[in-house]
């Protein structure tokens, strides 16, 4: 997909982070937007700032764990925009536990980061082969995807498997106008820290005014740059989008371990020399 002017992205997690620099990213490519998340009041705050920049924006709550919300979001998008081109499954949230529990933990970060993917791509994909104009799914994964990184099994497992589902996609629509990448950033600045305000029947509030939860490593991105990187390569039909290159260093060191009978690649994240 080269041509964005006039086109309609969907974004889920668009309220925030890298899901709100994708947003401002189309929309400063002309793009018309519809906006998913399961904050509202982000997501009305996300949206004013988009319209008073000049951009056409709907916006629609919806949880990714739902596949009752993705039918109505894409309902939504038809029958607003008249068409879908890119769509974001981007929406995402971490918990920290042991790989052998809590199972809520488990069942809420595989809900949103793995099935929110799956629910996505199940409900658009097949609307947009229908239309038969050219389109791109993005699906975010994570480094996590690609080397697990202790104390968030459940997010390593998620991540993983939408890069397997990336992949197969690929495959699958090769021949067809659609293409797919998958994004697999190291840390970049945003809210993913204070992912627990959006668990299911959670108390906590956002912690954060600009939201930035984040080690002051090298390494952190800003999701302005990750967007950037993003539009770079669907522009140059790149499938893996890796924002931190160390990472697919880390990636071939595990792919080496594994015909030499290596143990796993501990991930280790750039903090820089100064
Ligand atoms: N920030 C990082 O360092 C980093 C690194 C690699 C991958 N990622 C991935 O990037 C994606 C975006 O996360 P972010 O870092 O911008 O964090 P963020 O918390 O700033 O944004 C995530 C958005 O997803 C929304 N969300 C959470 N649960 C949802 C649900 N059930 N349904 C719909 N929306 C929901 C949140 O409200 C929020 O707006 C995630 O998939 C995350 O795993 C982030």
């Amino acid at each position: 997909m080269d041509e964005f002017s006039g086109r309609v992205a969907v974004i889920t997690g668009g309220a925030s982070g890298i899901g709100l620099g994708l947003a401002e990213k189309c929309a400063a490519e002309g793009m018309t937007l519809v906006l998913a998340d399961i904050e509202e009041a982000a997501l009305a705050q996300a949206s004013a700032g988009l319209r008073d920049a000049g951009a056409t924006v709907s916006t629609q709550v919806c949880d990714v764990s739902q596949a009752s919300h993705l039918e109505s979001l894409a309902d939504h998008a038809y029958s607003t925009h008249g068409g879908v081109h890119f769509v974001a499954n981007n929406a995402g949230v971490v918990a920290r536990h042991e790989p052998w529990g809590p199972i809520e933990d488990w069942e809420w970060v595989l809900g949103v980061d793995l099935w929110g993917v799956i629910y996505g791509v199940n409900t658009f994909v097949p609307r947009m082969l229908e239309a038969g104009e050219p389109g791109h799914i993005m699906n975010t994964a994570s480094t996590a995807g690609l080397l697990a990184f202790p104390g968030i099994a459940s997010y390593n497992v998620a991540k993983r498997g939408v890069v397997a589902l990336s992949e197969t996609m690929h495959h699958e629509l090769a021949g067809t106008p659609l293409s797919v990448s998958v994004l697999c950033p190291g840390l970049v600045a945003t809210k993913i820290g204070a992912s627990e305000r959006n668990r299911p029947g959670s108390t906590e509030v956002d912690p954060t005014t600009e939201g930035v939860l984040m080690p002051e490593v090298s390494e952190v991105l800003t999701p302005t740059e990750v967007a950037d990187i993003v539009f770079d390569a669907i522009r140059n039909d790149v499938f893996w989008i890796l924002p931190h290159e160390h990472y697919g260093h880390q990636a071939l060191e595990q792919a080496q371990r594994r015909l030499t009978g290596g143990t796993p690649v501990m991930p280790h994240i750039d903090r820089g020399t100064s």
